[in-house]
């Protein structure tokens, strides 16, 4: 991991233009953060999908129960699992037999989840597993006479291109069996000045976490980048539906990391890129269902019609 580190930002500060993935957010720090945007007002997707859960998951277990059989709740990037943690117990309220799977890019988030669960819901299954969506793919075996409800929530699959997310959902539902069932936390398009502020908070605090990527750098590959000389810059793109963030360079300036051995120079105004959050209209959610190999189900969505979480059922032959 930590030498996949290394060759991802030497390789993404090499390019042209600029750009650190995603996934280095959530080092303990930025675990930390976003769990600070998660409660932000200005950040509604938490909300949003809370209030949905709250609302539905009465409806939600009656679709998702084969009448009493045991059945595997997969959660790809669980987080912490404030909002699970609603699902999970109506669920063991209401007798249902399942195993909950955690899965998370943090071991540092998985171990607190751990940690909670055992100590507040003490009656849950639960087995921890570390690893990146697409490499943990393969490690989602099928049990024979066992269901599987995978939770991708919060939007997390807006982190991927969006062809990107189609390929990942087919894959998915590739190794999936009939009858298994996808609940899909996904961001809709909406006026841009609400996403703009999502991704913009006025305390700062989705600064610090952008800003984080670059200390991340500076602690554990021991770069000397000065904070004060980038700066926050989202911007949202209502024509394809993509949230970007970026870190730009204020000045022209040389940032050496000794780790990498490595010096890298940034034009004044230069940005980095850092995140893709891309929000989908409707329409566009059911094509992606058909098209990766899933039929929409339900599609549960908030008072406000900010948010969705389609549940999606494998349908292979379709
Ligand atoms: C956790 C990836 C869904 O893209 O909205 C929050 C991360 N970035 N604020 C998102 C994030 C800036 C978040 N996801």
């Amino acid at each position: 991991m930590d030498e996949q580190f290394a060759r991802d930002v030497m390789h993404g500060l090499s390019t042209t233009p600029k750009y650190l993935h995603s996934k280095y957010f959530y080092d303990q720090r930025g675990d930390s953060l976003f769990q600070q945007i998660m409660e932000l007002d200005e950040y509604y997707l938490t909300d949003c999908e809370f209030e949905i859960f709250q609302n539905n998951k009465e409806d939600l277990l009656q679709h998702v129960t084969t009448n009493g059989k045991p059945f595997d709740l997969i959660e790809l990037g669980a987080g912490d699992g404030t909002k699970t943690k609603i699902l999970l117990k109506y669920f063991l309220e209401q007798g249902a037999d399942f195993t909950y799977k955690p899965i998370d890019i943090s071991n540092n988030a998985l171990n607190l989840l751990h940690r909670d669960l055992a100590q507040n819901i003490p009656t849950l299954k639960i087995e921890t597993l570390q690893g990146e969506y697409f490499n943990v793919l393969s490690h989602i075996e099928s049990i024979p006479g066992k269901n599987k409800l995978i939770l991708f929530l919060g939007s997390n699959i807006g982190n991927f291109l969006k062809p990107v997310a189609e390929d990942f959902l087919t894959r998915l539902s590739t190794i999936l069996a009939e009858g298994d069932m996808l609940l899909l936390g996904v961001d809709l398009t909406k006026d841009p000045a609400v996403i703009a502020k999502a991704y913009n908070d006025s305390k700062g605090i989705t600064r610090e976490f952008n800003l984080n990527l670059l200390s991340r750098i500076n602690r554990e590959l021991k770069g000397d980048f000065n904070l004060n000389n980038f700066e926050h810059y989202p911007f949202y793109n209502p024509v394809s539906g993509t949230a970007r963030s970026f870190l730009i360079s204020k000045t022209r300036q040389t940032v050496t990391i000794d780790r990498l051995n490595a010096s890298f120079h940034f034009e004044a105004w230069e940005p980095i890129h850092t995140e893709y959050s891309h929000k989908y209209h409707l329409s566009e959610l059911s094509k992606l269902a058909t098209d990766s190999g899933f039929k929409v189900l339900k599609n549960y969505t908030d008072s406000r019609q900010y948010f969705v979480n389609g549940l999606w059922r494998v349908a292979h032959n379709i």
